[in-house]
């Protein structure tokens, strides 16, 4: 690959999914029909929604010297994915996500991080190094440890290459991030624990939640809340939140909507979108990544994506 428009630095994980009638609350066992191995974790998740929207891609992170790990790296390859910035740990296993999905498409997801938590930000720097002069947007997100996080958000700043940071989940090295100007892309609960970290809140406005005001403030920079079934909204400093409406989804499993949110966001954004279109193409992407199970199952591609954003 010779220009590489979006970097994603995050967590590569293999999900083993189970399908069930409902979630299990504590000390319960629930019985669903079978086990189901999906690719996952939030970067790798991401890097798959980007390039399926038409974007360069490479990857950061790390996955075990493993048969899951080298798995995990040739699904992630077959779908156009740059994956020379993945070193292979050995000593560490690849990442699993134990996932289980209800029968309104609702998951629990616990996650044992194995190589993910080993990347180091040395790895992050020389990996960012060779591609941030070619690359139009670095997408960060928290499943990776904490110094890692932040040489990627620094490595972009220093290159002056805009930063989408995805606080999924909250951490609080993201706090000492701000000031960099990242493009944040919480969910409501998300946006809350974070203004709270960062001492700061806000009252909701209209539909942008608690706390998003706040982070515009800390950031200089739009934040991106996604909402759910609600779509998702987007503010930016001195701006109106701005509303951006799902389309109408079949829902099976939620896993990794907020990833190809993320990732289709990335990609416009690299691609010299502004930050509203980009949303817009993010939040549809999501709807429709929704209707099977999988994390990474109904990401679409462009000209899906294309086909069902609202004209005008
Ligand atoms: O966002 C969904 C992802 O979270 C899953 O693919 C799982 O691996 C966890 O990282």
């Amino acid at each position: 690959m010779t220009a590489p428009a979006v970097v994603v630095v995050g967590a590569i994980n293999v999900d083993l999914v189970v399908a069930a009638a409902r979630l299990p609350g504590p000390g319960e066992t629930v019985v669903g029909g079978g086990v189901q191995r999906h690719g996952g974790g939030k970067g790798a998740n991401a890097a798959v929604a980007a390039a399926r929207a038409g974007a360069d891609v490479r990857l950061v992170g790390a996955v075990g010297a493993d048969d899951t790990g080298a798995a995990a790296l040739a699904e992630l390859r077959a779908d156009g994915v740059d994956t020379s910035g993945v070193a292979v740990l050995s000593g560490v296993p690849t990442g699993v996500a134990l996932i289980v999905v209800d029968d309104h498409g609702e998951n629990q997801i616990a996650v044992g991080a194995g190589a993910n938590a080993a990347v180091t930000a040395e790895h992050v720097r020389d990996a960012l190094r060779a591609v941030l002069p070619r690359a139009g947007c670095v997408l960060v997100s928290t499943e990776i440890g904490a110094a890692a996080v932040a040489a990627a958000v620094e490595s972009a700043s220093a290159a002056g290459v805009r930063c989408v940071l995805n606080p999924a989940p909250v951490v609080p090295v993201v706090a000492q991030l701000l000031a960099h100007g990242p493009v944040l892309t919480p969910n409501a609960t998300e946006c809350r624990h974070l203004a709270a970290l960062v001492d700061a809140d806000s009252p909701p406005e209209g539909i942008a939640p608690r706390g998003a005001r706040a982070l515009v403030a800390r950031t200089g920079a739009p934040v991106a809340v996604t909402l759910g079934g609600d779509g998702a909204v987007v503010l930016g400093p001195g701006e109106d939140p701005h509303h951006v409406p799902p389309l109408t989804a079949t829902v099976r499993d939620t896993t990794g909507a907020g990833d190809t949110f993320n990732g289709v966001l990335a990609a416009g954004l690299a691609a010299g979108d502004d930050i509203r279109t980009a949303v817009r193409a993010g939040t549809v992407a999501a709807s429709l990544s929704v209707a099977h199970v999988g994390a990474r199952t109904g990401m679409p591609r462009a000209a899906a994506i294309a086909a069902a954003l609202p004209v005008g």
